[in-house]
Protein backbone atom coordinates (compact mmCIF):
# COMPACT_ATOMS: atom_id res chain seq x y z
CA UNK A 1 0.00 0.00 0.00
CA UNK A 2 1.62 3.74 -1.05
CA UNK A 3 0.01 5.81 1.71
CA UNK A 4 -0.75 9.39 0.99
CA UNK A 5 -1.85 12.11 3.17
CA UNK A 6 -5.53 12.41 3.00
CA UNK A 7 -6.49 16.13 4.83
CA UNK A 8 -10.05 16.48 6.43
CA UNK A 9 -9.51 20.04 8.20
CA UNK A 10 -7.52 20.31 10.20
CA UNK A 11 -6.80 16.23 10.94
CA UNK A 12 -5.19 14.05 8.27
CA UNK A 13 -6.59 11.11 8.20
CA UNK A 14 -3.25 8.62 7.23
CA UNK A 15 -0.29 8.54 8.85
CA UNK A 16 2.89 7.31 7.27
CA UNK A 17 5.09 4.64 9.41
CA UNK A 18 8.07 4.93 7.45
CA UNK A 19 8.02 8.95 7.84
CA UNK A 20 7.04 8.57 11.62
CA UNK A 21 9.87 6.50 12.12
CA UNK A 22 12.03 9.56 10.55
CA UNK A 23 10.43 11.90 12.92
CA UNK A 24 11.54 10.29 15.83
CA UNK A 25 15.01 9.14 14.15
CA UNK A 26 15.68 12.58 14.10
CA UNK A 27 14.74 13.64 16.89
CA UNK A 28 16.37 11.17 18.80
CA UNK A 29 19.82 12.25 16.94
CA UNK A 30 19.43 15.85 17.71
CA UNK A 31 19.00 15.23 21.55
CA UNK A 32 22.18 12.86 21.07
CA UNK A 33 24.03 15.81 19.37
CA UNK A 34 23.41 18.02 22.20
CA UNK A 35 25.05 15.58 25.13
CA UNK A 36 24.37 14.21 28.13
CA UNK A 37 21.70 15.81 30.91
CA UNK A 38 21.81 14.71 34.41
CA UNK A 39 18.27 13.67 34.73
CA UNK A 40 16.42 10.94 36.23
CA UNK A 41 16.41 7.38 35.02
CA UNK A 42 12.71 6.34 35.74
CA UNK A 43 10.30 8.27 33.71
CA UNK A 44 6.68 8.28 33.16
CA UNK A 45 5.45 10.34 30.75
CA UNK A 46 1.36 11.01 30.33
CA UNK A 47 0.65 11.67 26.71
CA UNK A 48 3.93 10.48 25.38
CA UNK A 49 2.73 9.80 21.84
CA UNK A 50 3.35 12.97 19.81
CA UNK A 51 3.98 16.51 20.64
CA UNK A 52 5.52 17.95 23.53
CA UNK A 53 4.95 14.09 25.47
CA UNK A 54 7.18 12.96 22.55
CA UNK A 55 9.55 14.87 22.99
CA UNK A 56 10.17 14.21 26.73
CA UNK A 57 10.30 10.66 26.29
CA UNK A 58 12.82 10.78 23.52
CA UNK A 59 15.13 13.76 25.97
CA UNK A 60 14.42 11.31 28.70
CA UNK A 61 15.97 8.46 27.02
CA UNK A 62 18.65 9.18 25.27
CA UNK A 63 19.38 12.50 26.47
CA UNK A 64 19.88 11.03 30.22
CA UNK A 65 19.54 7.24 29.53
CA UNK A 66 16.24 7.03 31.31
CA UNK A 67 13.92 3.58 31.60
CA UNK A 68 10.74 5.15 30.14
CA UNK A 69 6.94 4.29 30.28
CA UNK A 70 4.60 5.76 27.95
CA UNK A 71 0.94 6.01 28.42
CA UNK A 72 -1.27 7.49 25.35
CA UNK A 73 -4.18 7.19 23.23
CA UNK A 74 -3.93 5.90 19.49
CA UNK A 75 -5.09 4.04 16.68
CA UNK A 76 -3.64 0.85 15.63
CA UNK A 77 -3.53 0.00 12.20
CA UNK A 78 -6.61 -2.20 11.07
CA UNK A 79 -7.54 -3.40 7.48
CA UNK A 80 -7.53 -0.75 5.10
CA UNK A 81 -6.49 2.09 7.39
CA UNK A 82 -3.10 3.22 8.87
CA UNK A 83 -2.47 3.88 12.74
CA UNK A 84 -2.67 6.73 13.98
CA UNK A 85 0.65 9.30 14.37
CA UNK A 86 1.24 8.53 17.92
CA UNK A 87 0.80 4.84 17.58
CA UNK A 88 3.83 4.73 14.56
CA UNK A 89 5.84 7.19 16.78
CA UNK A 90 5.94 4.83 19.42
CA UNK A 91 6.58 1.71 17.44
CA UNK A 92 9.61 3.59 16.07
CA UNK A 93 10.16 4.60 19.48
CA UNK A 94 10.80 1.56 21.39
CA UNK A 95 12.44 -0.39 18.80
CA UNK A 96 15.42 2.63 19.02
CA UNK A 97 15.21 1.99 22.65
CA UNK A 98 15.85 -1.44 22.26
CA UNK A 99 18.78 -1.22 20.15
CA UNK A 100 20.22 1.18 22.47
CA UNK A 101 19.80 -1.21 25.64
CA UNK A 102 17.08 1.33 27.19
CA UNK A 103 13.98 0.05 28.98
CA UNK A 104 11.11 1.58 27.16
CA UNK A 105 6.73 0.05 27.61
CA UNK A 106 4.08 1.52 26.89
CA UNK A 107 0.72 1.80 28.09
CA UNK A 108 -2.01 3.20 25.01
CA UNK A 109 -5.45 3.36 26.71
CA UNK A 110 -7.79 6.42 28.41
CA UNK A 111 -5.26 8.70 31.11
CA UNK A 112 -8.19 9.82 32.47
CA UNK A 113 -9.16 6.19 33.70
CA UNK A 114 -9.18 4.42 37.45
CA UNK A 115 -8.05 1.13 35.01
CA UNK A 116 -5.61 2.71 33.36
CA UNK A 117 -3.19 4.53 36.25
CA UNK A 118 -3.94 1.31 37.90
CA UNK A 119 -2.51 -0.50 34.80
CA UNK A 120 0.75 2.16 35.02
CA UNK A 121 1.14 1.97 38.32
CA UNK A 122 1.26 -2.04 38.47
CA UNK A 123 3.87 -1.60 35.40
CA UNK A 124 5.85 0.64 37.79
CA UNK A 125 6.07 -1.38 40.64
CA UNK A 126 6.80 -4.64 38.64
CA UNK A 127 9.70 -3.05 36.36
CA UNK A 128 10.93 0.10 37.69
CA UNK A 129 9.51 0.23 41.59
CA UNK A 130 9.69 3.64 41.57
CA UNK A 131 9.74 7.07 39.16
CA UNK A 132 11.64 10.11 39.62
CA UNK A 133 10.04 12.37 37.06
CA UNK A 134 6.53 12.13 35.78
CA UNK A 135 5.66 14.24 33.02
CA UNK A 136 2.22 15.46 32.57
CA UNK A 137 1.33 15.97 28.69
CA UNK A 138 -2.38 15.34 27.83
CA UNK A 139 -4.41 17.28 25.25
CA UNK A 140 -8.01 16.08 25.08
CA UNK A 141 -10.86 17.49 23.44
CA UNK A 142 -12.73 14.79 25.57
CA UNK A 143 -12.54 13.19 29.38
CA UNK A 144 -14.85 11.22 30.64
CA UNK A 145 -15.16 11.40 34.46
CA UNK A 146 -13.63 8.49 36.40
CA UNK A 147 -15.69 9.04 39.30
CA UNK A 148 -19.32 10.32 38.15
CA UNK A 149 -18.99 8.31 34.59
CA UNK A 150 -19.98 12.23 32.87
CA UNK A 151 -18.33 13.15 30.15
CA UNK A 152 -16.81 16.53 29.62
CA UNK A 153 -16.33 18.66 26.18
CA UNK A 154 -14.09 21.32 26.21
CA UNK A 155 -14.15 23.95 23.96
CA UNK A 156 -12.31 27.04 22.92
CA UNK A 157 -14.39 30.15 22.78
CA UNK A 158 -13.55 33.49 24.57
CA UNK A 159 -15.28 34.25 27.80
CA UNK A 160 -17.61 37.90 28.40
CA UNK A 161 -17.42 39.05 24.42
CA UNK A 162 -18.10 37.69 21.22
CA UNK A 163 -14.17 37.75 19.48
CA UNK A 164 -13.62 38.87 16.47
CA UNK A 165 -10.03 38.46 14.55
CA UNK A 166 -8.00 37.18 11.50
CA UNK A 167 -7.53 33.71 10.82
CA UNK A 168 -5.88 31.72 8.37
CA UNK A 169 -7.16 28.50 6.79
CA UNK A 170 -3.59 27.10 6.28
CA UNK A 171 -4.20 24.48 3.39
CA UNK A 172 -5.30 27.03 1.11
CA UNK A 173 -4.04 30.48 2.74
CA UNK A 174 -6.81 32.39 2.75
CA UNK A 175 -7.12 34.76 5.45
CA UNK A 176 -10.26 35.74 6.55
CA UNK A 177 -12.40 37.02 9.87
CA UNK A 178 -13.17 35.24 12.49
CA UNK A 179 -15.94 35.37 15.17
CA UNK A 180 -16.88 33.56 18.24
CA UNK A 181 -19.47 33.30 20.52
CA UNK A 182 -18.61 33.56 24.06
CA UNK A 183 -18.67 30.43 26.43
CA UNK A 184 -21.48 30.33 28.96
CA UNK A 185 -20.56 28.98 32.23
CA UNK A 186 -20.95 25.43 31.62
CA UNK A 187 -18.73 25.71 28.72
CA UNK A 188 -15.69 27.06 31.07
CA UNK A 189 -16.34 24.48 33.97
CA UNK A 190 -16.41 21.55 31.34
CA UNK A 191 -13.03 22.70 29.64
CA UNK A 192 -11.14 23.27 33.16
CA UNK A 193 -12.79 19.51 33.98
CA UNK A 194 -10.97 18.35 30.51
CA UNK A 195 -7.83 20.34 30.25
CA UNK A 196 -7.21 21.29 34.40
CA UNK A 197 -5.52 20.00 36.73
CA UNK A 198 -7.67 17.63 38.24
CA UNK A 199 -6.61 14.49 36.84
CA UNK A 200 -2.87 15.88 37.19
CA UNK A 201 -3.69 15.51 40.91
CA UNK A 202 -5.99 12.35 40.79
CA UNK A 203 -2.34 10.65 39.01
CA UNK A 204 -0.06 11.96 41.70
CA UNK A 205 -2.96 11.20 44.71
CA UNK A 206 -2.80 7.34 43.27
CA UNK A 207 0.92 6.94 42.46
CA UNK A 208 1.89 8.68 45.74
CA UNK A 209 -0.83 5.52 47.28
CA UNK A 210 1.04 2.82 45.81
CA UNK A 211 3.84 3.96 46.90
CA UNK A 212 5.74 4.73 43.14
CA UNK A 213 7.02 7.72 43.50
CA UNK A 214 10.55 8.25 44.44
CA UNK A 215 12.14 10.23 47.29
CA UNK A 216 11.86 13.78 45.80
CA UNK A 217 10.18 12.97 42.54
CA UNK A 218 9.65 15.69 40.48
CA UNK A 219 6.14 15.90 38.16
CA UNK A 220 6.02 18.38 35.48
CA UNK A 221 2.77 19.68 33.09
CA UNK A 222 2.85 22.09 30.19
CA UNK A 223 0.67 25.71 29.77
CA UNK A 224 0.66 27.97 27.19
CA UNK A 225 0.46 31.88 27.79
CA UNK A 226 1.36 33.89 23.84
CA UNK A 227 0.59 36.79 22.55
CA UNK A 228 -2.01 39.52 22.86
CA UNK A 229 -3.76 38.78 19.79
CA UNK A 230 -4.51 35.39 20.83
CA UNK A 231 -5.28 36.61 24.03
CA UNK A 232 -8.98 36.62 24.00
CA UNK A 233 -9.58 33.01 22.91
CA UNK A 234 -6.57 31.59 24.37
CA UNK A 235 -5.52 32.95 28.13
CA UNK A 236 -8.69 34.69 28.91
CA UNK A 237 -10.73 32.12 27.33
CA UNK A 238 -12.02 28.80 28.39
CA UNK A 239 -8.67 27.05 27.92
CA UNK A 240 -6.76 30.16 29.66
CA UNK A 241 -9.27 29.18 32.72
CA UNK A 242 -8.10 25.52 32.34
CA UNK A 243 -4.41 26.43 32.24
CA UNK A 244 -5.05 28.95 35.30
CA UNK A 245 -6.54 25.98 36.93
CA UNK A 246 -3.38 23.19 36.00
CA UNK A 247 -0.76 26.33 37.22
CA UNK A 248 -2.76 26.67 40.55
CA UNK A 249 -2.69 22.38 40.86
CA UNK A 250 0.86 22.76 40.82
CA UNK A 251 1.16 24.18 44.03
CA UNK A 252 -0.92 21.91 45.82
CA UNK A 253 0.94 18.95 44.57
CA UNK A 254 3.61 20.14 46.01
CA UNK A 255 1.92 20.33 48.68
CA UNK A 256 0.83 17.07 48.88
CA UNK A 257 4.08 15.67 48.26
CA UNK A 258 6.30 17.45 50.86
CA UNK A 259 6.77 14.52 53.22
CA UNK A 260 8.40 12.58 50.21
CA UNK A 261 10.43 16.11 49.15
CA UNK A 262 8.20 15.67 45.63
CA UNK A 263 7.48 18.97 43.60
CA UNK A 264 4.93 19.69 40.84
CA UNK A 265 5.97 22.58 38.10
CA UNK A 266 4.31 23.86 35.38
CA UNK A 267 6.38 24.82 32.35
CA UNK A 268 5.25 27.38 29.77
CA UNK A 269 6.04 26.22 26.38
CA UNK A 270 6.14 27.65 22.79
CA UNK A 271 3.42 28.13 20.67
CA UNK A 272 4.07 24.89 17.85
CA UNK A 273 2.67 23.15 15.43
CA UNK A 274 0.58 20.46 16.69
CA UNK A 275 -2.22 18.15 15.97
CA UNK A 276 -4.02 20.29 19.67
CA UNK A 277 -2.92 23.36 18.26
CA UNK A 278 -3.70 23.30 14.83
CA UNK A 279 -7.43 23.22 15.87
CA UNK A 280 -7.73 26.52 18.01
CA UNK A 281 -8.51 29.54 15.82
CA UNK A 282 -6.49 32.76 15.31
CA UNK A 283 -3.41 30.23 16.45
CA UNK A 284 -2.12 28.95 12.89
CA UNK A 285 -1.76 32.79 11.55
CA UNK A 286 0.19 33.55 14.84
CA UNK A 287 2.61 30.84 14.67
CA UNK A 288 3.02 31.20 10.88
CA UNK A 289 4.58 34.89 11.64
CA UNK A 290 6.15 33.75 14.52
CA UNK A 291 8.01 30.78 12.47
CA UNK A 292 9.33 33.58 9.86
CA UNK A 293 10.45 36.19 12.29
CA UNK A 294 12.25 33.33 14.61
CA UNK A 295 13.85 31.63 11.84
CA UNK A 296 15.16 34.79 10.50
CA UNK A 297 16.43 35.78 14.09
CA UNK A 298 17.75 31.95 14.18
CA UNK A 299 15.99 31.36 17.43
CA UNK A 300 12.86 28.78 15.89
CA UNK A 301 12.51 25.77 18.07
CA UNK A 302 10.47 23.08 17.27
CA UNK A 303 9.07 20.30 20.22
CA UNK A 304 12.20 18.20 20.63
CA UNK A 305 14.69 21.87 20.49
CA UNK A 306 12.34 22.76 23.77
CA UNK A 307 12.27 19.75 25.52
CA UNK A 308 16.07 19.33 25.47
CA UNK A 309 16.29 22.65 26.55
CA UNK A 310 13.67 22.31 29.63
CA UNK A 311 15.47 19.93 30.62
CA UNK A 312 19.30 20.64 30.19
CA UNK A 313 18.78 24.62 31.29
CA UNK A 314 15.76 24.51 33.32
CA UNK A 315 14.48 21.31 35.38
CA UNK A 316 17.94 19.69 35.65
CA UNK A 317 20.21 22.55 35.11
CA UNK A 318 22.25 21.59 38.58
CA UNK A 319 21.30 24.62 40.58
CA UNK A 320 17.99 25.92 41.14
CA UNK A 321 15.44 25.73 38.24
CA UNK A 322 14.71 29.54 37.61
CA UNK A 323 10.60 30.64 37.52
CA UNK A 324 8.67 33.41 36.98
CA UNK A 325 6.87 35.59 39.44
CA UNK A 326 4.14 33.01 39.50
CA UNK A 327 5.84 29.68 40.02
CA UNK A 328 5.85 29.06 36.20
CA UNK A 329 9.55 27.57 34.68
CA UNK A 330 9.94 29.27 31.47
CA UNK A 331 10.68 28.04 27.81
CA UNK A 332 8.66 30.16 26.30
CA UNK A 333 11.13 33.14 26.60
CA UNK A 334 12.60 33.30 22.89
CA UNK A 335 9.04 33.07 21.65
CA UNK A 336 8.19 36.32 24.23
CA UNK A 337 10.89 38.18 23.77
CA UNK A 338 9.71 41.96 23.17
CA UNK A 339 11.35 42.45 19.61
CA UNK A 340 9.44 39.21 18.69
CA UNK A 341 6.51 40.38 19.88
CA UNK A 342 6.49 43.78 19.02
CA UNK A 343 7.31 42.66 15.40
CA UNK A 344 4.46 39.87 15.34
CA UNK A 345 2.07 43.14 16.52
CA UNK A 346 3.01 44.80 13.37
CA UNK A 347 2.44 42.06 11.06
CA UNK A 348 -0.65 40.69 12.38
CA UNK A 349 -2.10 44.22 10.90
CA UNK A 350 -0.58 43.80 7.06
CA UNK A 351 -1.03 40.18 6.95
CA UNK A 352 -3.40 39.18 3.81
CA UNK A 353 -4.67 36.33 2.13
CA UNK A 354 -2.15 37.98 -0.47
CA UNK A 355 0.75 38.92 1.67
CA UNK A 356 1.00 36.10 4.13
CA UNK A 357 3.35 33.77 1.83
CA UNK A 358 5.60 36.86 1.94
CA UNK A 359 5.51 38.28 5.12
CA UNK A 360 4.45 34.86 7.36
CA UNK A 361 6.07 31.37 7.13
CA UNK A 362 2.74 29.70 5.65
CA UNK A 363 4.86 26.82 4.04
CA UNK A 364 7.01 26.42 7.16
CA UNK A 365 3.48 25.63 8.87
CA UNK A 366 2.14 23.41 6.34
CA UNK A 367 5.90 21.22 6.38
CA UNK A 368 5.19 20.81 9.81
CA UNK A 369 1.28 20.02 9.57
CA UNK A 370 2.70 17.05 7.19
CA UNK A 371 5.54 16.00 9.53
CA UNK A 372 3.16 15.44 12.29
CA UNK A 373 1.81 12.27 10.66
CA UNK A 374 4.89 11.18 8.88
CA UNK A 375 4.69 12.84 5.15
CA UNK A 376 7.31 15.30 4.12
CA UNK A 377 10.16 14.01 5.29
CA UNK A 378 13.60 13.96 3.49
CA UNK A 379 15.30 10.27 3.03
CA UNK A 380 11.89 8.70 3.22
CA UNK A 381 10.80 6.74 -0.17
CA UNK A 382 7.05 7.44 -0.62
CA UNK A 383 6.40 5.81 -3.07
CA UNK A 384 7.64 2.51 -1.53
CA UNK A 385 5.04 -0.14 -0.26
CA UNK A 386 4.84 0.84 3.39
CA UNK A 387 2.84 -2.55 4.48
CA UNK A 388 5.93 -4.28 5.76
CA UNK A 389 6.93 -1.28 7.33
CA UNK A 390 4.86 -1.33 10.26
CA UNK A 391 6.07 -3.04 13.26
CA UNK A 392 4.02 -3.38 16.75
CA UNK A 393 5.35 -2.03 19.69
CA UNK A 394 5.06 -3.44 23.35
CA UNK A 395 1.86 -1.81 23.83
CA UNK A 396 0.34 -3.40 27.19
P1 LIG B 1 -0.48 16.51 21.26
O1 LIG B 1 -1.85 16.44 20.70
O2 LIG B 1 0.66 16.42 20.32
O3 LIG B 1 -0.26 15.36 22.37
C1 LIG B 1 -1.29 14.92 23.19
C2 LIG B 1 -0.94 13.60 23.83
O4 LIG B 1 -1.99 13.24 24.74
C3 LIG B 1 -0.80 12.42 22.86
O5 LIG B 1 0.22 11.58 23.30
C4 LIG B 1 -2.16 11.71 22.99
O6 LIG B 1 -2.13 10.33 22.67
C5 LIG B 1 -2.41 11.92 24.47
N1 LIG B 1 -3.80 11.78 24.86
C6 LIG B 1 -4.87 12.53 24.50
N2 LIG B 1 -5.99 12.09 25.12
C7 LIG B 1 -5.62 11.06 25.90
C8 LIG B 1 -6.31 10.18 26.79
N3 LIG B 1 -7.62 10.30 27.02
N4 LIG B 1 -5.59 9.21 27.40
C9 LIG B 1 -4.26 9.05 27.17
N5 LIG B 1 -3.56 9.87 26.37
C10 LIG B 1 -4.24 10.85 25.73
O7 LIG B 1 -0.45 17.85 22.12
P2 LIG B 1 0.71 18.85 22.57
O8 LIG B 1 0.57 20.08 21.75
O9 LIG B 1 2.02 18.17 22.70
O10 LIG B 1 0.16 19.24 24.02
C11 LIG B 1 0.66 18.72 25.22
C12 LIG B 1 0.54 19.78 26.29
O11 LIG B 1 1.36 20.91 25.93
C13 LIG B 1 -0.89 20.33 26.48
O12 LIG B 1 -1.12 20.58 27.83
C14 LIG B 1 -0.82 21.65 25.71
O13 LIG B 1 -1.78 22.59 26.16
C15 LIG B 1 0.59 22.08 26.04
N6 LIG B 1 1.15 23.13 25.16
C16 LIG B 1 1.02 23.06 23.80
C17 LIG B 1 1.52 24.09 23.00
C18 LIG B 1 1.42 24.06 21.49
O14 LIG B 1 1.59 25.09 20.85
N7 LIG B 1 1.17 22.93 20.89
C19 LIG B 1 2.21 25.17 23.60
C20 LIG B 1 2.35 25.19 24.98
C21 LIG B 1 1.81 24.17 25.76
NA1 LIG C 1 2.19 15.56 24.14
Amino acid sequence: MIIEPRMRGFICLTAHPKGCEQNVKNQIEYVKSKGEINAPKRVLVIGASTGFGLASRITSAFGSGASTIGVFFEKEPAEGKTASPGWYNTAAFEQEAKKAGLYAKSINGDAFSNEVKQQTIDMIKADLGQVDLIIYSLASPVRVHPTTGVTHRSVLKPIGNTFTNKTVDFHTGNVSQVSIDPANQEDIDNTVVVMGGEDWSMWMDAMKAAGVLADGAMTVAYSYIGPEVTEAVYRKGTIGRAKDHLEATAFEITDKLKDINGKAYVSVNKALVTQASSAIPVIPLYISLLYKIMKEEGIHEGCIEQMQRLFEQRLYNGSAIPTDNKGRIRIDDWEMREDVQGRIAKLWNESTTESLAEIGDLAGYKQDFLNLFGFGFEGVDYLADADEMVQVPSIA
